[in-house]
């Protein structure tokens, strides 16, 4: 069933649902009420009769005198102690299947037959101090039936309208509900047939649910063709830089063919250049492979790691290799990371491999930690980063300068692996940089509880 009808039926059900329990509420009290009032017609009637005129102990009473206290479709009599009739007058014979009684109590009774609902009130007949008989007046109660009727089919007809009314106004906002759901869901039909992503068009700011369902999609869709073209720019540079070193090689090797190898020099400066341009395809693509693991490493093993120590081994490798000045500055606090220790390391020597090319002077290392963070600052004093470039070098393949970067060997990968492992990591990277000043990095991860 579709969910507009759904909500049609449950409206309206709920709906008809409480028009009849009113219905019969009101219906009850107004029977009730009608019912009341004609007693009370009847009993003044009775009250009257018996003061106005004085019964003997025969219970006999002048016929003329009772008919002048009928009205249609009803009758009078006096009853006596055996519940036996004295005197009576009677206008509507279907009456006389009422039974008489004597009672020495005030009382009445409702008695329905033929369709009909027929009142009768009884009261005792007073002679010095003793109740000789009782006065029985019966009337039909036949203003009664045309209230009734009439009470019941305006209440039909409320019922239908508003049952009609409610159908229709189900309908008017269970489509209003659902046209933009509707739309929702043919824009995903159309991205999934072409599979290209595509926004809902939102024609009126009602700022609902329905609006906030929508924009929320359309950003949703934003990010999709965001991570789309991102990936298209990654393909797209990824295959330019592994272009660039295969139309070196195979020119190269085009050279070697047609002058072959008779001239040494050429031959020898080729078969170099070839050499070193297919490790460089080679970094490149142990690079790429690095890069492409870094963004899944969410099972990863992660355990302690001291931060001190690891940074003083990775500086004594480097210190050997580069020959450069880097300095470790701790504050004594030793702190203590959760984290994949190769991984960590990894990032520590990107960090520290742009420091060293990006800068002659010396290096200095930071470990500290602070309000439960574990922070590394590695600060260089080198060409640094201009501020319009700051949110620029995390891109992949993203180099400030280019030709520079070719001398220094970068692929423009490395701070986009770095920020990969950090976040996998919970960490923060934050980079204070100026030009020709030099470049601080601050990496922050939560201490670890040991
Ligand atoms: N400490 C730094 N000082 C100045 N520029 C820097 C520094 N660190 C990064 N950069 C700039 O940011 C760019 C991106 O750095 P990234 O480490 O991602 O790539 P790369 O060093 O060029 O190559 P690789 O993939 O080999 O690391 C660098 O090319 C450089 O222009
Ligand atoms: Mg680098």
């Amino acid at each position: 069933m579709k969910i507009t009808t759904k909500i049609n039926l449950l409206i309206t059900s709920w709906l008809l649902v409480i028009l009849l329990l009113v219905n019969a509420i009101v219906f009850f009290f107004f029977m009730k009420t009608t019912v009341n009032m004609e007693e009370n017609v009847l009993f003044q009637k009775a009250h009257e009769l018996l003061d106005k005129n004085k019964i003997p102990k025969s219970l006999t009473l002048n016929q003329v005198t009772l008919q002048s206290y009928m009205s249609s479709h009803s009758f009078i009599r006096i009853v006596g102690p055996d519940s036996k009739i004295i005197t009576e007058v009677n206008n509507y014979k279907l009456l006389d299947r009422i039974q008489p009684k004597f009672t020495k109590h005030e009382e009445s009774e409702l008695l329905p037959f033929s369709e009909h609902q027929n009142l009768v009130v009884r009261v005792p007949i007073h002679l010095n101090h003793q109740v000789i008989g009782t006065l029985e007046i019966g009337e039909l109660l036949t203003g009664l039936e045309g209230r009734k009727d009439l009470l019941l089919a305006i209440m039909a007809t409320v019922t239908g309208i508003s049952v009609i009314l409610s159908l229709l106004a189900g309908r008017w906002l269970s489509n209003f509900i659902m046209n933009p759901i509707k739309s929702m869901i043919s824009t995903m039909e159309d991205i999934e047939q072409s599979g290209v992503p595509k926004k809902i068009l939102i024609q009126n700011e009602t700022k609902d649910e329905l609006q906030k369902m929508a924009t929320t999609f359309n950003r949703m869709i934003e990010k999709l063709q965001e991570n789309i073209d991102k990936q298209r720019q990654f393909i797209s540079d990824a295959s330019h830089e592994l272009k660039t070193p295969l139309t070196v090689i195979s020119s190269f090797a085009n050279l070697l063919r047609r002058r072959g190898i008779k001239d040494e020099e050429i031959a020898k400066e080729a078969i170099e250049s070839i050499y070193s341009e297919a490790n460089r395809m080679q970094d490149l693509t142990k690079t790429l492979l690095n890069l492409a693991e870094s963004e899944h490493l969410e099972g990863i093993e992660k355990q302690p790691i001291n931060l001190v120590a690891l940074c003083t081994t990775i500086l004594n490798q480097l210190q050997k290799v580069y020959k450069r000045e880097i300095n470790l500055v701790e504050d004594g606090s030793t702190p203590f990371i959760k984290g994949n220790e190769l991984k960590i390391k990894q990032v520590i020597i990107i960090f520290l491999d742009n420091a060293i090319k990006y800068s002659t002077d010396k290096i200095d290392v930071f470990v500290e930690s602070n309000q439960g963070m574990a922070v590394l600052r590695i600060k260089d004093y080198g060409i640094g980063i201009r501020e319009e470039e700051l949110e620029n070098i995390f891109e992949r393949f993203y180099r400030v300068d280019k030709a520079r970067s070719r001398e220094t060997g970068g692929t423009g990968l490395g701070l986009s692996i770095a920020k990969n492992i950090v976040k996998l990591h919970n960490g923060e990277i934050k980079i204070q940089s100026k030009e020709n000043v030099g470049t601080e990095i601050i990496i922050s991860f939560p201490l670890a509880k040991i």
